[in-house]
């Protein structure tokens, strides 16, 4: 059933799209960022910063916070020099999973934190137990009942030794940050992607001296205060630029400026490889309508094969030359598309975590409704490509800036109800 409520976007009869889109920063390196920026309980002016909702909810904390946050154009300007300790027993932190990143922050400015936390999400159930690992490592005592953690500074550690349970982009952040307040710590076992990396290189910036090696990361302390002001630049969002690039694969033409191809140069070469056209030029890449061949995809930590480009890999292989399998091995509910895809006659089979997939062109019209970000964008694709509804499409602005701007530019026709 699809709810009243729920925003629809709307498209009678698609049209070939052609034009250019910008990326913006990468929503998953913004957060923890701007978490992290009242470290310093100063001034930051920070550049690249998505206008998303996840985005949004971060600022409206750190406004609860007591912190000056302001856009100024496109950048923000973040002033927490009159930060006090509140607690985060609040709706908004329940609203992202990336609200955790405050924790280590608490922790660093005063040794506690309470926080309500998302529960499971529809990707997944999303446990914290390595987070909890680390920090109990680096001398808190933690609870957790339900959604609500309790977390308290023990006794203090000068150095330390950890190497991580699992294998989790968030919790590696979080041991991290957690180090902050050592005087030596080797994190091993880290899950690097780009956005940690650009987490890293934020607290360089601020003072902190550490220093990435492949999965490990080794912290020498605090260099000592850095000037009043500090300016910073995100990365660029590689999922955006990808879902672009898959969007202009499958419906039209598309040049993607400010992407950085080294950070997702993984799947770029799978698609090379498989012969779909794709041209870089110097300031962008282009992505132009061409039916590729299919291959087989298995959801990795990074730099392998990101679990936020798999649904979007899902629609491109339903249109491929051949068979493609696609295995989800970080979240199990990652595979609404394939159900979707099988609704609309494509020749898919979900069985558990792995879809197989005979490539065939069906130009259905959809109906359908977005369940989560990923879902949305994949579904928004196959929207643009036949016409057709889909449903619930704010979640789409949990992470893609100006999306129905930038679609409209390209030429898409749609009604938004
Ligand atoms: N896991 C545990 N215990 C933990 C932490 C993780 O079992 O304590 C498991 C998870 O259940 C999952 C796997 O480890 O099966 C990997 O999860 P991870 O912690 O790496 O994910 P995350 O940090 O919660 C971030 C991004 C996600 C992205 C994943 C994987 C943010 C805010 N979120 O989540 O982004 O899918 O890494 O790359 O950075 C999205 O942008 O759509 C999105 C969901």
């Amino acid at each position: 059933m699809m709810g009243e409520n729920m925003k629809k976007i709307i498209i009678k009869k698609a049209n070939d799209i052609k034009g250019t889109v910008k990326i913006n920063g990468s929503k998953n390196a913004a957060i923890p960022i701007l978490c992290t920026s009242i470290l310093t309980k100063g001034r930051i002016i920070f550049s690249n910063i998505p206008k998303i909702t996840d985005i949004k909810i971060i600022i409206k904390i750190l406004r609860y916070l007591n912190c000056k946050v302001r856009w100024r154009f496109n950048k923000l300007i973040v002033d927490s020099s009159k930060i006090e300790y509140k607690s985060l027993v609040i709706e908004e932190c329940e609203k992202l999973r990336g609200s955790y990143y405050f924790i280590p922050v608490f922790l660093y400015l005063f040794d506690k934190c309470d926080i309500l936390l998302p529960g499971g999400c529809s990707i997944g159930s999303r446990p914290i137990d390595a987070h909890i690992e680390a920090f109990e490592a680096l001398g808190f005592k933690c609870m957790l009942k339900d959604n609500h953690l309790w977390i308290r500074r023990e006794k203090a550690i000068n150095e330390a030794s950890i190497t991580m349970s699992k294998k989790s982009v968030g919790a590696s952040i979080n041991a991290i940050l957690a180090s902050l307040k050592c005087r030596y710590v080797i994190l091993d076992e880290l899950v690097l992607e780009p956005e940690a990396l650009d987490v890293i290189a934020f607290l360089k910036e601020i003072g902190f001296d550490l220093d990435a090696l492949s999965h490990k990361v080794v912290f020498r302390g605090f260099k000592g205060r850095v000037d009043e002001v500090v300016k910073y630049k995100i990365i660029p969002d590689r999922i955006e630029a990808m879902t672009y690039i898959v969007m202009g694969l499958l419906c039209g033409d598309v040049k993607i400026k400010g992407a950085n191809a080294d950070h997702f140069k993984y799947p770029l070469e799978l698609l090379l490889k498989a012969k779909y056209n794709i041209r870089f030029k110097r300031n962008y890449i282009r992505a132009i309508k061409s039916r590729g061949n299919c291959f087989d995809i298995k959801t990795e930590t990074y730099p392998l094969f990101p679990t936020d480009m798999q649904p979007l890999f899902g629609v491109l292989m339903a249109y491929g030359k051949g068979s493609s399998v696609i295995e989800e091995d970080i979240f199990e509910n990652r595979m609404q598309i394939y159900k979707d895809l099988n609704s609309l006659g494509f020749n898919v089979n979900l069985i558990g975590n792995k879809a197989y997939i005979i490539g065939s062109l069906i130009n259905e019209p959809i109906n359908h409704e977005a369940k989560d970000l990923r879902h949305c964008a994949a579904l928004l694709i196959l929207l643009i490509k036949n016409g057709g509804l889909l449903s619930n499409i704010d979640l789409i602005k949990r992470g893609y800036n100006s999306i129905f701007y930038n679609i409209r530019n390209l030429g898409a026709k749609f009604k938004i109800k």
